[in-house]
């Protein structure tokens, strides 16, 4: 099944980088699309590197000439300057025609769960608008949709863990009560892996098998790290605002409206779905206690040096 090259976009950053490290272990070619050509990465010298030259649709596609399967990680976390959601929206639209324009055989691709073209969240409401214009592009391809993700790189828990080892007291944004459903990113790989080896259109959740209350959750970090703090709960704007303190003082954006919006409207899980991936949050962070949470994951830092490891 895997004879020709495979493709991933990213494969310097989080969720590209476990995609084209699993396809390497199993004797893959792989290209990637890259905006940061030149991060310090383990895999720099063991896969090839493109541009994502989402503007120049032929120069894309002769990048993809030859790929069985590209794995499609791109997109961004929020809209800053030239990083728009709209925009990740056209440019995932000139990399879905380049696909089809250089024969690409099918398009593993990371949604999210819960994307809604009716979302009052652009994050969601753009993902459900690259969906769609996926499946209307008569390419063969897979939708893969995580919730929230975690393992070495991700920021989001990172960042919890980051907050509570640092903060005398941790800010909840309203009660807590709301859900995270966390999946380990290896484990979102290897799903990426078995449905590139298919040939049928397919929509999978990509759901760990543990379906936290965010209260919970951050308790159950507390513990584990050894820092467990009082936990006062904020209106969600005033949260917001010790949000933007954070991310000024770290020159990041530390969570934007729109995530805690999507957080307590409870769109990081799916009530009643099966789990389709098997590692518990609680197992890995075991085992990851000492290390989570030591620095702080950078989102804009990240974008300001493309040289930096993730
Ligand atoms: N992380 C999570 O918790 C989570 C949860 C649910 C769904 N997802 C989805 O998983 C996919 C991968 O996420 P990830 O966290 O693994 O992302 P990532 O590695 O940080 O980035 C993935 C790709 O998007 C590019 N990119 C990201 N932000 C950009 C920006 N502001 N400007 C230009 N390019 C940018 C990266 O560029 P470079 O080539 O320069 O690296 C890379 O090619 C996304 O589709 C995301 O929506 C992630």
């Amino acid at each position: 099944m895997f004879d020709k090259k495979q493709a991933v976009t990213g494969a310097f950053g989080f969720t590209g980088g476990y995609i084209a490290r699993q396809l390497l272990e199993k004797g893959q070619k792989v290209v990637t699309l890259t905006n940061s050509p030149q991060r310090n990465s383990p895999l720099q010298g063991r896969v090839e590197v493109r541009p994502l030259s989402f503007d120049d649709v032929p120069r894309l596609a002769e990048s993809l000439r030859g790929v069985e399967v590209l794995y499609n990680t791109y997109w961004v976390r929020f809209n800053h300057g030239e990083s728009t959601f709209a925009n990740a929206v056209r440019q995932s639209l000139a990399l879905f025609e380049a696909a089809k324009l250089a024969g690409v055989e099918r398009v593993v691709h990371i949604s999210i769960a819960n994307a809604s073209t009716d979302s009052p969240f652009e994050y969601y409401s753009a993902k459900a608008s690259v969906d769609y214009a996926l499946k209307a592009s008569g390419l063969c391809h897979a939708i893969v949709r995580p919730a929230a993700l975690f393992g070495a790189g991700g920021i989001l828990l990172n960042n919890i863990a980051w907050a509570l080892r640092r903060l005398p007291v941790f800010a909840m944004f309203g009660t807590g009560k709301y859900h995270m459903q966390p999946v380990f990113v290896e484990d979102l790989a290897n799903l990426m892996l078995a449905q590139g080896s298919l040939r049928e259109d397919t929509d999978v959740l990509a759901l760990g098998p543990e379906d936290f209350m965010y209260k919970d959750l951050v308790a159950t970090i507390g513990k584990a790290i050894g820092c467990n703090r009082r936990v006062m709960h904020l209106p969600p704007q005033l949260g917001y605002l010790g949000a933007k303190a954070i991310g000024f003082l770290m020159r990041d954006v530390f969570a934007t409206q729109e995530e805690i919006g999507g957080l307590m409207a409870d769109l990081l899980h799916v009530p009643g779905a099966a789990p389709t991936c098997p590692t518990r949050f609680t197992d890995w962070l075991a085992k990851n206690a000492d290390s989570l949470g030591r620095s702080y994951g950078n989102e804009l830092g990240r974008r300001r040096d493309k040289t930096k490891r993730y």
